[in-house]
């Protein structure tokens, strides 16, 4: 039976080693707060651009702030400088975020050639100075994601060490490693091992680990044979909340719960897709929420039939419609 404070990342407890990593274009603030009502312990914005953050109007356009009872949450800046990460991550802990994340990771040509991100993980020294100007800049525990290299040699590999050390060695809250390099992108399978090595390497740090987990059953497994702190949740929540009832349930020794009926699926659908209309005009709410209706179609016996079906409504009402006759809500 495993209850009470499971992670702790400085001053932020929670309550289960497992919780809803950053998605570029999908962890708004709806993504959120539906993985939070499932038991995610901790959730964390897409990525967000350290002058876009400093900006408070920009972030209010782009509805990138705190919404309300949604703590704790951490946001995630990348930038190329310590001077304006710094700044960001002053405006973010002044608007109410509880942790920033800093991106040494994102693979994305646009961010690659403008020295951010991923690319970062080719500097160290830049990384330090990053971080030793956010550490300065705010009280909240502070936290870096990385892959595990720039690409797959050892010049690479040197310089993702380097970073690790450096950023234990200044204190870093927790670091959050995917298993992947930069080069590869989604290919392959995430590589565990390093992940594992940076905790044997680093045993005072919380390393939280990602890649490849689509069921509860495998972050445990993932936690247990690694020996890790904690493990990111990210793909294999979209459209798929259940995984933290599940995790909530197997990781405190309790059955897991028996999958959600249709109907209660249809519910949370339409939940969902309430709080991004309640943002967003229709037209344009509906076609943000494709992406995320065809994820949770996957589970419909039906899975085809009931897609093309929320696929092919263009307004509100046609998608509530779909979903109530699709999901028998
Ligand atoms: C569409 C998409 C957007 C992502 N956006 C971010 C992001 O903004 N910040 C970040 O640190 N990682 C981001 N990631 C990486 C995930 O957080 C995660 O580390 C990676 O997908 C591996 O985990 P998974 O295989 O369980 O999904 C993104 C991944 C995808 C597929």
């Amino acid at each position: 039976m495993r209850i009470g404070i499971m992670l702790k990342i400085g001053n932020i407890e929670l309550d289960m080693p497992f919780f809803q990593g950053s998605l570029s274009g999908y962890t708004d603030e709806a993504m959120r707060s539906i993985a939070r009502q499932f038991g995610s312990p901790l959730t964390l914005t897409g990525v967000m651009l350290d002058k876009t953050a400093a900006c408070a109007k920009a972030r209010r356009s782009l509805g990138l702030d705190v919404a309300k009872n949604e703590q704790p949450v951490a946001a995630q800046i990348m930038g190329a400088t310590g001077e304006m990460m710094a700044k960001a991550a002053g405006a973010l802990e002044e608007t109410g975020f509880d942790i920033i994340d800093l991106n040494i990771a994102c693979p994305a040509p646009k961010v690659l050639r403008r020295r951010r991100g991923g690319y970062l993980l080719k500097d160290p020294q830049r990384v330090r100075d990053i971080f030793l100007a956010v550490r300065g800049a705010v009280k909240c525990p502070v936290m870096m994601k990385l892959r595990i290299g720039y690409g797959g040699g050892e010049q690479s590999r040197d310089c993702f060490w380097q970073i690790c050390e450096n950023a234990t060695g200044d204190g870093v809250d927790a670091l959050v490693v995917h298993g992947r390099s930069v080069c590869q992108l989604y290919r392959g399978r995430a590589d565990w091992e390093i992940i594992a090595e940076v905790k044997q390497r680093f045993p005072e740090t919380i390393v939280i680990g990602s890649g490849d987990i689509y069921d509860a059953e495998e972050a445990i497994e993932r936690i247990e044979t690694y020996k890790l702190d904690g493990v990111l949740v990210a793909r294999g929540a979209i459209g798929n909340p259940w995984i933290f009832s599940d995790l909530k349930a197997l990781w405190k020794g309790d059955k897991k719960p028996e999958p959600a009926t249709l109907a209660e699926q249809g519910e949370v659908i339409l939940s969902h897709y309430d709080m991004i209309s309640a943002r967003r005009r229709h037209s344009k709410g509906v076609r943000y929420f494709r992406k995320f209706a065809a994820r949770y179609c996957k589970r419909h016996p039906e899975r085809k039939k009931a897609q093309l079906a929320l696929m092919a409504a263009k307004t509100g009402d046609q998608l509530t419609a779909s979903v109530k006759e699709w999901f028998g809500v």
